[in-house]
């Protein structure tokens, strides 16, 4: 190798470096100091679903495919959900409901089956759930469901105000230590978000097992203007029959835990 080549290598090296290090003085200080609400987990995945995550096969059901394992999905090219529907049995102005963080997908496949005439998008970002969810959607021929890999939050801000009729947080992570409790989901901030892409009427749903969990989201929610809380304020809903009762649940109840629902109507 001679001294120029090596000088060139080091020039692109250099550059790429320099690059990077620009884009992160570029980001907002929000965007610097961005708090997740979830965290990465690797677990195990079939192949069949390893597969169905990075070959685009489902774009019908998957539809921001990464085409690799161990990325988070790019949403700021998903600006309305209801278009994904234009093509499906249902059509774009079915009631649409938005589920943030399905974990396996389990209760949104039931809903889905359960309710056909209205359209339902999950976003996650655990890439298990993911290519699980999309495989069972499409076995049963559904075509009523969406699968969004991404942050929710990134979601939120890129849809149209009044976009979405129900949005829905089933089992979200409790983020128990006091030093996390930013993490949790259900803040002013993040709900905020949630009451600008609901349409007027429209409803966001809740709910937890974790008891410190579900006395902070009523509090949160109760003291937001823009709800109304349709057991009134101070009151937790009964679990209505749609949310199905999904297995982990169920093997709580059994062990004596408590689940709290919240349901709150936009005014
Ligand atoms: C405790 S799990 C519950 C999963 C499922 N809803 C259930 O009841 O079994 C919470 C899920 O929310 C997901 N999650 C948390 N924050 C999220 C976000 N900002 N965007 C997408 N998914 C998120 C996590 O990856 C996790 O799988």
């Amino acid at each position: 190798m001679t001294n120029s080549t090596t000088q060139a290598d080091t020039a692109i090296i250099d550059t790429d470096e320099i690059s990077t290090r620009l884009a992160k003085l570029a980001q907002t200080p929000e965007q610097f100091r961005k708090i997740n609400t979830f965290m990465k987990r690797r677990t195990h995945m079939s192949q069949q679903v390893e597969q169905v995550l990075v070959d685009g096969s489902l774009g019908h059901i998957y539809v921001n495919s990464t085409g690799e394992l161990g990325k988070l999905g790019d949403v700021s090219h998903i600006t309305d959900l209801r278009a994904l529907f234009a093509d499906m049995s249902n059509g774009a102005d079915a009631p649409i409901t938005l589920e943030i963080g399905f974990g396996m997908g389990d209760s949104l496949l039931e809903m889905a089956k359960n309710s056909p005439s209205t359209n339902f998008v999950g976003i996650e970002v655990h890439e298990p759930g993911i290519g699980r969810l999309a495989l069972l959607a499409d076995e049963m021929g559904l075509t009523n469901l969406k699968v969004i890999n991404g942050d929710a939050i990134a979601l939120l801000d890129n849809l149209p105000d009044n976009h979405l009729d129900t949005v829905q947080l089933y089992f979200p992570d409790p983020w128990q230590k006091k030093r996390h409790y930013k993490r949790r989901f259900v803040t002013h901030d993040r709900m905020a978000k949630v009451v600008r892409v609901l349409t007027t009427g429209g409803k966001f749903h809740a709910a937890t097992d974790w008891e410190h969990y579900a006395f902070w989201m009523l509090k949160v929610l109760d003291t937001m203007p823009e709800f109304s809380n349709p057991h009134g304020v101070g009151n937790f809903a009964p679990r209505p029959e749609y949310r199905p009762l999904t297995k982990f649940e169920q093997r709580g109840i059994t062990h004596g835990h408590g689940v709290w629902d919240l349901i709150y109507i936009k005014a």
